[in-house]
């Protein structure tokens, strides 16, 4: 797939050590804090584009001058060469799903080069705050923070059901099943977050739709089982960051 180079601003932001997910206390208030910043910001207006369905949006005042093209480059490196980047073990991934509006599940998996791999998932079946989003029509979609070994903090937030889509995000789609869909997941790094728009960055849309060499970190959706009692099963398999995989050369020493 490919990732676009620009030059842009970057500050910096203290970032705590990792600590067991779902995240609480004063972490969780800094990331809601960012959280909210990076939903002030729309395409063009503070969200730079790395790749369809993935940003990069700056923590904080800017602070130093250096290139979201090392982002787009790391990540490029990461991601550049899989048709299928979901599906790729050598990647770090996360797995999800939602059922009947609820139910909501993740899993994610830190990959070998991250450094964090314990073989196993994180698993956070049961491990949710926040899932339905309650009358969509006078409120917010709620937000999640987790934080994974081998991925880092980030969050997760729904965007849409079959009959709404949370307006503060641009190019939000409706569920194509009834139910809870199209999650934005934010990773926080240290003076950015990189922000990956499931729905959008989808590698089962034919391909050319976007550009040439689109394949999308996102694939084996949205549909993952039209059988199961209790409503469609719905989501995705991403292809996500490891939480070294978009370090900037210009920052490390
Ligand atoms: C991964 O492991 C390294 C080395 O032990 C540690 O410094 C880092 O904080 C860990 N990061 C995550 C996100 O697990």
């Amino acid at each position: 797939m490919k990732f676009t180079t620009a030059s842009i601003l970057l500050a910096t932001a203290a970032v705590a050590s990792a600590v067991p997910a779902p995240v609480s206390g004063a972490r969780l208030r800094e990331l809601q804090d960012r959280h909210t910043e990076v939903e002030t910001k729309r395409q063009a207006q503070g969200l730079i584009a790395l790749s369809v369905g993935v940003w990069l949006a700056i923590a904080g005042e800017s602070a130093g001058e250096t290139l979201a093209g090392d982002v787009a480059q790391a990540l490029s490196a990461a991601f550049g060469q899989d048709d299928t980047p979901w599906s790729t073990d050598g990647n770090c991934q996360a797995k999800f799903s939602t059922q009947g509006g609820a139910n909501c599940k993740l899993s994610t998996s830190a990959a070998e080069k991250s450094g964090n791999s314990t073989g196993d998932a994180n698993t956070h079946d049961n491990n949710w705050n926040v899932c339905p989003w309650i009358d969509p029509q006078n409120n917010d979609p709620p937000v999640q923070y987790f934080t994974d070994p081998g991925i880092g903090d980030y969050s997760v937030q729904f965007t849409a059901t079959d009959e709404y889509t949370f307006a503060r995000i641009d190019n939000t789609q409706k569920c194509v099943a009834e139910g809870l869909c199209n999650p934005r997941f934010t990773f926080f790094r240290t003076g950015y977050s990189i922000v990956l728009d499931t729905w959008l960055s989808q590698g089962d849309v034919t391909e050319g739709e976007y550009s040439g060499d689109f394949h999308g970190l996102c694939g084996n959706g949205p549909i993952k089982d039209q059988f199961s009692t209790g409503g469609d099963v719905i989501g995705y398999d991403c292809a996500i960051p490891c939480w070294n995989d978009a370090d900037l050369p210009s920052t490390s020493t």
